[in-house]
Order: structure tokens, then C-alpha cells, then sequence
């Protein structure tokens, strides 16, 4: 049976005792797999893999593309657990369903959190392919309300009013610009700021109008409300976006954004995103 809403601190502890017992170990890492990412779970080292309806309690994945597991594994020798595919608030989950598995996770023993998504580009030096590491949000839906913290607070995951500007860790930025640099991939990695559209819709051409002189670089329809959780329950998180298109910012172009570009681009990038991550949960502080 699967739940939504919000969950109280027992039933996340009772969805982490279930894995644990499945899944003993301490999982220090934990990894968000986006759209372009997904095979990075297949990688793993000694996988252990839990479909998310064989989770009791869990929500599961609706979109075409987006796969839901959580494997437990190694890369490289270190333990990491992975969600291979998310929950998106247009999926019809409140924020705070949608952030359930990184509850989880802070209960499985997880400190650092890497956060991988595709994202469409409003900053013009941008291209398709290339990647960009969050120094910010804008997290246009939780500032209109739909926070995942909105709601009863239980301090054992963290405060009432948490900062929300010490989200994204600068040192764990300058670990994977040297993982870029060591596979080649400096060329293509920015660092930025990742808007956030609950979707589903693709913005209008004011809307990516709207988000560029607000300050964001690209538009994603996730990302915000786990990093917001994450970062409560006291959670270090690194976060990148894979430039899946260049969003449409004038009235002149012909093209439009749809979902098949956005998945055969991150497609395309998938093995070079995957040797990023893999290289960085080397480089990171944390065994
Ligand atoms: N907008 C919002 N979300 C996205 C996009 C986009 O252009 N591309 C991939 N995810």
C-alpha cells in the first residue's frame, strides 16, 4: 500500500528499519538519480535493489523514463544508496511525499547527498550537454507555499526556520571541478543557479524570461524540495544539472521544448554524468 502525505518521524523510521534489515550497513552517501543518470545504479558494486512498491509505505514513480529503485551499493569501495528515478510535485505528491526518501535516507545513516537533474538552459552562454553545479535555487514553488517543511516541525530531523542559503556546500564544488578537470569535462561545467517550475508544463517564453532576470542560469521541475529536506535534516549536498535543451527566450524561435529532447540528450551525456559521479564519490570526504 503506498502513502502520501506527510510522514510522521516513526513511519520514516519504519520504512528505514525495513531497509536496514535488508540492507544492513552505514550509508554514508546518498545519490539522486536524474533523467541522464539512471545507469549510474546500475554500476553499483554489490548491488542490492528494492523496487519502490515492494517498499512498504513508499510512494512510487509515474513518468515514463524515470525507473523506481533504490539500490544499495559500492563505488569504489565506499557505500552509497541511490534512488534511481524521484517523485516530482507534478506527479500529483505533496513536496513533502516527494521528499520522503531523503528522510529516509538522513535515517540510513546519510550525510552527504549528491542531486542530479536535467534542466533546460536560460542562460544563453549555456548549451545542450553541458553541465552546471548549483551554487543556488530558486525555488519558485516553495516560496509560493508548497515548502516540503510546510507543516508540523519535528526537530528530530531539524529546526523550525532553517537557513536556506548554506544548502549547497562550496567545498564539495571545488572536488568535482577537479573531477571534471581530471575526465576532460571542464569545458562544459558551469556553476549557477537552478530554478525551480513545479511542472509539469514547460515555462512560456515570459516565464524563462521571469527566472533569467531573477537570477537563474536553468529550469528544472525538481531538486528544490529534496535539498530543502536535506539540508534540515543537517544533510551536505552537492547538486548538478544536465543541460537537456536551451530553453525558448524569444518570440521569434520555432522551437519548443518536449520531452523526447530531454531525454535522448541526457542519453547522450549519461556515460560522461556517470563518470563525474563516480569520480567525485571518490574525491568526497566521507568513507
Ligand atoms: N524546463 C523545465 N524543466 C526541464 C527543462 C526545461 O526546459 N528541461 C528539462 N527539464
Amino acid at each position: 500500500m503506498s502513502h502520501t502525505g506527510h510522514y510522521t518521524y516513526a513511519e520514516v523510521e519504519k520504512i528505514a528499519e525495513y531497509l536496514l534489515e535488508k540492507a544492513p550497513g552505514k550509508w554514508k552517501i546518498g545519490i539522486v538519480c536524474g533523467t541522464g543518470l539512471g545507469s549510474l545504479a546500475d554500476t553499483l558494486e554489490n548491488a542490492n535493489s528494492f523496487d519502490y512498491e515492494d517498499i512498504p509505505n513508499f510512494p512510487v514513480s509515474t513518468v515514463p523514463g524515470h525507473a523506481g529503485k533504490l539500490v544499495f551499493g559500492h563505488i569504489g569501495g565506499k557505500s552509497v544508496v541511490c534512488m534511481k528515478g524521484r517523485f516530482h510535485m507534478y506527479e500529483g505528491y505533496p513536496a513533502s511525499t516527494v521528499t520522503l526518501p531523503i528522510r529516509v535516507m538522513k535515517l540510513l545513516g546519510v550525510e552527504v547527498l549528491l542531486v542530479t537533474n536535467a534542466a533546460g538552459a536560460v542562460n544563453k552562454s549555456y548549451k545542450t550537454g553541458d553541465l552546471m553545479m548549483l551554487k543556488d535555487h530558486i525555488f519558485l514553488p516553495g516560496l509560493a507555499g508548497s515548502n516540503p517543511l510546510v507543516g508540523t516541525n519535528d526537530e528530530r530531523f531539524g529546526p523550525r526556520f532553517p537557513a536556506s542559503s548554506v544548502i549547497y556546500q562550496p567545498s564539495f564544488r571545488k572536488l568535482a571541478r577537479q573531477a571534471a578537470t581530471e575526465l576532460g569535462l571542464e569545458k562544459y561545467l558551469h556553476e549557477g543557479v537552478y530554478g525551480m517550475n513545479g511542472g509539469p508544463s514547460f515555462e512560456s517564453i515570459a516565464e524563462c524570461g521571469l527566472f533569467l532576470k531573477l537570477g537563474a542560469d536553468v529550469l528544472g521541475m525538481s531538486t528544490c524540495p529534496e535539498t530543502v529536506v536535506a539540508s534540515h535534516c543537517g544533510i551536505q549536498v552537492f547538486g548538478m544539472s544536465l543541460v537537456t535543451n536551451e530553453c525558448v527566450v524569444d518570440y521569434e524561435s520555432e522551437k519548443s521544448a518536449n520531452h523526447a529532447e530531454v531525454l535522448e540528450a541526457g542519453d547522450a551525456r549519461s556515460k560522461d554524468v556517470q563518470n563525474f559521479i563516480i569520480k567525485l564519490v571518490g574525491l568526497l570526504p566521507v568513507s
